[in-house]
């Protein structure tokens, strides 16, 4: 077999194998973002259906400078998650912390775009790590002495269901420490026609985005799935309250991927994404349950996505 310049993450064999498997076949959404699915997903941002991004840029330029007056002064900021090339510079204009900690699992990315902000910052000291931010790491000595905020923008934490979400963020409470701040982006429940249309836009992009993750196991595993039998499905699961990505099959398939075979009847699906969306509270519930304390929420003028500032509050009795 033809060997790709991308290595293959042992990871995620052991994923596809046991999710292809489960009862519910379900293969974790991070696999969707190889090289390929991360300009595809690159490209989802500039649909016009896709609202989340340019709401949540135009929101952050409107409100950073009553966000940066509520944040401490040289602050360490650690973004969970590479960056964008767009809201983190706006959050570093407003903000003016001291260090920028990117922490991804990518490091070529990484590498490239804590490079870009270092060039453009040359008053921050930008100290990237290499980690899962849903795995334990240590943050640098270098920003100890020193306030924290953390940024999770995007509706990242959408990814997750509640109760690993909660366990993500009480992990950065623990990282970050008693006193610390976070910023985080949340999209909300809006009517079912807009969301669906955000998840599966006319051109095509999101379901060439959920597809690829069939060519991603072809090519990193050894696979013949063959694509035309799986179709991309974005439903809406309103007592869970969240778009799910589905891979439909059109037909009765057999494939083998890892040398084990797999069969789907037609109609039957792989599960390979979910985007949580949370009512007027709920973002507040879920971010107090991980152990943070919202200061203060802002909107956009149509109420399609938050964003929301919080303290780790040190633990009081209980009134
Ligand atoms: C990167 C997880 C925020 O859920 O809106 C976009 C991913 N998937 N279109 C989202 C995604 C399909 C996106 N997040």
């Amino acid at each position: 077999m033809l060997k790709t310049i991308e290595a293959t993450d042992p990871a995620f064999r052991d994923d596809v194998l046991a999710g292809l498997s489960a009862p519910i076949p379900a293969v974790p959404a991070r696999w969707l973002y190889d090289r390929r699915g991360s300009e595809l997903f690159d490209e989802i941002t500039r649909l016009p259906d896709y609202y989340p991004t340019r709401t949540e840029t135009a929101l952050l330029e409107r409100v950073l400078p009553e966000i940066a007056e509520r944040v401490r002064p040289n602050s360490a900021v650690v973004e969970f998650g590479a960056g964008s090339a767009t809201k983190t510079p706006l959050l570093l204009d407003a903000v003016k912390p001291v260090a920028y900690i990117p922490v991804d699992i990518s490091g070529d990315y990484l590498r490239d775009s804590a490079a870009e902000v270092a060039e453009r910052f040359p008053s921050i000291a930008v100290e990237p790590v290499i980690a899962d931010f849903a795995r334990p790491f240590d943050l640098p000595d270098s920003i100890a002495s020193h306030p924290k905020l953390g940024f999770f923008p995007g509706s990242t934490i959408g990814n997750f269901v509640p109760r690993t979400a909660t366990d993500l963020l009480r992990s950065f409470r623990d990282l970050l420490g008693c006193s610390s701040q976070l910023l985080i982006g949340m999209d909300k429940v809006k009517p079912v026609e807009r969301l669906i249309a955000a998840y599966d836009d006319p051109t095509g992009v999101t379901a060439a985005f959920n597809l690829n993750l069939l060519e991603r196991i072809n090519r990193e595993l050894d696979g013949d799935i063959p694509i035309d039998a799986f179709r991309h499905e974005a439903r809406w699961n309103d007592i869970l309250s969240r778009i799910e990505m589905h891979l439909v099959a059109v037909r009765d398939v057999t494939f083998t991927v890892g040398g084990q075979s797999f069969s789907f009847a037609e109609g039957s699906s792989i599960h390979t994404e979910n985007s949580h969306k949370y009512g007027p509270r709920g973002s507040r519930v879920l971010l107090l349950a991980g152990g943070w304390t919202p200061l203060a929420e802002w909107s956009d003028p149509a109420g399609d996505f938050s964003v929301i500032l919080a303290e780790a509050l040190p633990n009081r009795f209980a009134p």
